[in-house]
Formats: structure tokens, sequence, C-alpha cells
């Protein structure tokens, strides 16, 4: 019988396209999501990928009637938690929503595991964990620093309550991974990512000024000590990060109980904006209207990771290029322009 898994947040980025990976991989996603920052739209899409259309239940992952009655409903051997709100500007003008959400979400999901019994937990982290990394690349080792925002802080807090709970030997077995820079779409374009508002992440704002919904992008500083100024990040194509939490997955059903371990997913290279920019503008054949402006309060300026523990333990490595990554997110976009 195939393995039922949870996905909270599975309608939203990251989760619709490791729900596709997971059905791939000959699991059965049972996702959990209350569409507060995504759309039904991700459903259709991918269960035209898939063939069929999964188990979505429409609730809030904190809400313990919703939690209890999902487990007493379904058969649950994993869970992978992305449910959460990421907004780092929004989370500076409105902590406690984050609070609530990132980190109540997740203790009530432990609650529920040890209640019914229910051991293995994939969690969504970030490399925002990490700050500036003082030596590059930032592997599991390099030192968390104090966070940016209150979004950082819920990232590394559900962190400390994860090793917490695995001294506690109540029998988890929890991989956290940390992301870097996810961008992207399904190479069918049936789902991607999708903004709200305007977007403050890098790649969704370039592909909108190509579409033409935004004037012109603007450049945060080109005066960083980088190869051309601009800031360097590790950008993932997020069919490579769905492809890490169905190995985690894997992985974790072999491990004894009361476990715990952190990997980087990332590729293992840094891009200047400058280099996704001229990349972009070579894999969609369009000229990108951009500026250079002021650098953005609070910006890393260089980080990338090692890929050396998440290639010796789970065997996985990045199967797509920069160059997928973008012509990828540009179709996506030409697909939700026909909408
Ligand atoms: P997203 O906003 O696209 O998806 C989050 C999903 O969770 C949405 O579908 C939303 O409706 C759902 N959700 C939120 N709170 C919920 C609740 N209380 N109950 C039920 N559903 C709820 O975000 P994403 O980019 O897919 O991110 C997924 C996870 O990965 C998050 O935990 C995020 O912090 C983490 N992460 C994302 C990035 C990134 O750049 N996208 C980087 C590092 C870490
Ligand atoms: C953001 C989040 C971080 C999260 C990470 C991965 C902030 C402050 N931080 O960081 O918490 O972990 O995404 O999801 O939002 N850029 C421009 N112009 C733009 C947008 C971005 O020049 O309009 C530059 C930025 O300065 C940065 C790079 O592009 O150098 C990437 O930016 P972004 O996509 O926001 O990601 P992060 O800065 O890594």
């Amino acid at each position: 019988m195939k393995q039922k898994i949870l996905i909270t947040g599975g309608a939203g980025y990251i989760g619709s396209h490791t729900a596709v990976a997971l059905v791939h991989a000959g699991f059965e996603p049972i996702i959990l999501d209350n569409f507060c920052t995504s759309e039904k739209s991700a459903i259709t899409g991918l269960s035209k990928i898939i063939g069929f259309t999964p188990i979505v239940i429409e609730g809030d992952c904190n809400d313990p009637q919703v939690i209890e009655s999902v487990f007493t409903n379904h058969e649950i051997q994993g869970i992978i938690h992305f449910a959460a709100f990421k907004a780092v500007g929004e989370s500076t003008k409105l902590p406690l929503k984050y609070y609530h959400n990132n980190i109540g979400s997740l203790v009530l999901l432990l609650q529920s595991m040890e209640k019914f019994g229910v051991k293995n937990l994939v969690f969504s982290s970030s490399c925002t964990v990490y700050g500036e990394p003082k030596i590059l690349p930032a592997t599991e080792d390099t030192p968390r620093q104090d966070a940016e925002s209150p979004y950082g802080n819920t990232k590394k807090i559900c962190e400390d309550i994860l090793v917490d709970v695995t001294k506690s030997q109540k029998g988890n077995k929890i991989i956290s991974l940390r992301y870097f820079n996810p961008i992207g779409a399904h190479p069918s374009s049936e789902i991607g990512e999708l903004p709200i508002g305007v977007p403050a992440n890098l790649v969704p704002f370039i592909t909108q000024t190509a579409i033409g919904k935004r004037e012109r992008l603007t450049i945060f500083g080109d005066d960083y000590d980088t190869l051309d100024g601009t800031c360097v990040r590790d950008y993932i194509h997020v069919m490579d990060l769905a492809d890490a939490h169905v190995k985690a997955l894997s992985y974790l059903a072999k491990q004894e109980d009361n476990f715990f371990d952190i990997l980087n997913v990332g590729t293992g290279n840094g891009n200047t904006v400058l280099e996704v920019v001229k990349t972009f503008e070579k894999v969609s054949g369009q000229n990108l209207n951009y500026q250079i402006g002021p650098r953005r309060p609070g910006d890393v300026v260089k980080t990338w990771a090692s890929t050396e523990k998440i290639t010796r333990v789970l065997g996985w490595k990045p199967q797509f290029t920069l160059e997928d990554s973008l012509r990828d997110a540009w179709n996506w976009e030409l697909k939700l322009a026909k909408r």
C-alpha cells in the first residue's frame, strides 16, 4: 500500500511541486491547506500533472479539531510541514501573526504526532538562519545568527523546538531542510509561484517585469564586494527542492527513533543578481527593463550552500541549471498571462 504523507501547505509554491514529486515516487499525498496564501488553481494544475485529484483537506493547521480529524481519518506515515507565513517585510509589522502561525502550527503537529504515533517529519527551514555567513559555502555547522526579521526568527525557534522534542525521546525522526533560494516552476507550466501583490523576491519580479506587469526591476545595490557589485545567492529549481523532500522522507524511514538532522538544499553555486538578469534575458529572448537602485536594508551580501552533506547523506544532487530554472519561471509567467 502507498505510504500516506501529510503535506501541510501543499497548495503553496513548494508544497504543490513536492506533491507531484511524491506521487511520482509512489507516495500518496494528503494535502492540508487553508488557502490563505495560495489558490485552488494549484490543485487543478498539479492534478493535471499527476493524472488524478489528490485528497485535499481545506483547513487550518492551527486548529486542533482539524488536525485531530486528519490524523483520525487517514493513516498518516509521514509529514512535510510547509504551512507558514513567509513575507519578511510583513513579519516585521505583524510579528505575532508570524509567531502564531509558524510556531503554533508546528507545536500542534508535534503534539498530534505523539498522540497518533506518527514519527517522521520533514520541516521547511531556510538559509536565513545563517544570516551573512563568515565562511562560504555555508555548511550545516555554520553558526546561526540573530534573525533579521520575526519570520527568520520563527525558523530558528522551530528548529530549536525540533531539537528539544528529539531530546525528549518521544521516538520522532525529523529532518530540517534549510532551503536556499527556490525559483522556477514545474516544466509543464501547470504549477508555479503565485506571489501575492508586488513580489519581494527577485525572480517573480523579473518575470512580471518582462511580461509587462511591472514597469522595471530595481537592482538593490551594485557596490557590494562581489564579482559585479550585486548580491550573490544560491538559486535552486523548485523541482530539485521537491525531490530533496522525497529523498529526506525515504531516508527518515530507515533511521532509528529519536533522530534529528539538518540539511542544506541549494546548488552549491552562487550567482549575482546581474548574472540572473543576463541569464533570464538569454533564455527568454526578452530585454529586461532594469535600473540600479539603493541597497535593500538587511540584505545578505553573499550566501551559497555547501551541498556536500545532502549529497553524502541522501544521494541528492540538483538536476536543473540556472537556465532551466529561469526558462521554467518564464514559461509559467507566459502561462499565467493567458489565464
Ligand atoms: P507559500 O505561501 O506558497 O505556501 C504556504 C502554504 O501554506 C500556502 O498554500 C498557505 O495557504 C498554507 N498555509 C499557511 N498557513 C496555513 C495554516 N495555518 N493552515 C493551513 N495552511 C496554511 O510558501 P512556499 O514558498 O511554498 O513556502 C513553503 C515553506 O517553505 C514555508 O514554511 C516557508 O517559510 C519555507 N521557505 C520558503 C522559501 C521560499 O523562498 N519560498 C525559502 C525558505 C523557506
Ligand atoms: C529572501 C528573504 C529570506 C528568505 C529568502 C529565500 C528578504 C529580506 N529575505 O531573501 O528571508 O529566506 O528570500 O526565500 O526578503 N533583488 C533585487 N531587486 C528586487 C528583488 C530582489 O535586486 O526587486 C535582489 C536582492 O537584493 C537579493 C536577490 O535579489 O540580492 C535575491 O532577493 P530575494 O529573492 O528577495 O531573496 P533573498 O534576499 O535571498
